[in-house]
């Protein structure tokens, strides 16, 4: 079978298993808001990885983006997350969000688990979403409870001051070295122990272990996965269907599928 043939093939079954499934997690990427204009991280054009535009203190991305570096110089690290703002600014959701939102109504227990920051998924109308790394439009002061969240960053100063006690204020976004936030660590630990019928990884490579997990969980206890991605990465392999598709292209085709 060619190539296309074999993609649209899988599509069809996956579709299948969507329209059975009580159960449903997707664990999302970068790559997911890829076709919303968002540069990822890693692979063509990544933030992290375009040596031309390294960054010009010197050191790697993820040292001027990581918690320790902040505590001793927020300004730079402000400085770097507002690039990661700026490449998100007036993104809007695509047809990949968009599906998994609508598949909500569908299907009797669906979560969106997300590492992406940018809040496209909730702004789709995905309502129950785990944001683990945070969400850079919400803001919090680092000293006291102040908190806000922005549109963008437009107006903000080059390093931002909470009106209360004047502490430097900052995304609450998860920086390296950092700790997940607690709330969705227990969202996920809660909604993982419930079990799902089927998993999905759409547009991520898959770095850390909590996006792995589920899909050896779903393998061990015989569970359908489903891997979204024009590349290969670590769960290829693991996954019971490989879809190597834009996550936009792929979603649509699945709904579509799901439509007949
Ligand atoms: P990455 O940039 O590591 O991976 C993006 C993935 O999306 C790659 O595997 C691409 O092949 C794939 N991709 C690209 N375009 C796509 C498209 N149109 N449709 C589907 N897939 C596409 O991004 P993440 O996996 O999200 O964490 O990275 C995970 C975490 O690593 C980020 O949340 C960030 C980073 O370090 C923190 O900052 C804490």
């Amino acid at each position: 079978m060619s190539e296309t043939g074999e993609l649209a093939a899988a599509i069809e079954e996956v579709a299948a298993l969507l329209g059975r499934a009580e159960s449903v997690l997707f664990i999302t990427g970068a790559g997911v808001s890829a076709d919303s204009g968002l540069p990822t991280y890693r692979g063509v054009g990544g933030l992290y990885n375009d040596e031309d535009a390294g960054p010009e203190e010197g050191l790697p991305i993820e040292v001027l983006l990581s918690g320790p570096f902040f505590q001793r110089d927020p300004a730079t690290t402000w400085k770097y997350i507002r690039q990661i703002e700026e490449a998100c600014r007036g993104a809007q959701p695509n047809p990949a969000h968009a599906v998994m939102a609508a598949l909500e109504g569908r299907v009797d227990r669906l979560w969106v688990m997300t590492q992406n920051v940018d809040g496209l998924h909730t702004a789709a109308g995905s309502q129950n979403v785990i944001e683990l790394h945070g969400n850079i439009h919400r803001l919090r002061c680092t000293a006291c409870d102040y908190r806000t969240s922005v549109r963008d960053y437009s107006a903000l100063a080059p390093l931002p001051r909470c009106p209360d006690c004047r502490a430097v204020v900052r995304p609450d976004v998860v920086l390296f070295e950092e700790m997940l936030p607690e709330a969705a660590v227990a969202a996920m630990l809660r909604e993982r122990a419930r079990g799902f019928e089927l998993v999905f990884t759409v547009g991520t490579s898959s770095p850390f272990p909590y996006v792995t997990d589920p899909v050896i969980q779903a393998r061990r206890r015989g569970g359908a996965s489903v891997e979204i991605n024009p590349d290969r990465t670590r769960v290829s392999d693991l996954v019971t269907h490989k879809l190597s598709a834009g996550a936009a292209d792929a979603m649509t085709r699945l709904a579509a599928a799901l439509r007949r």
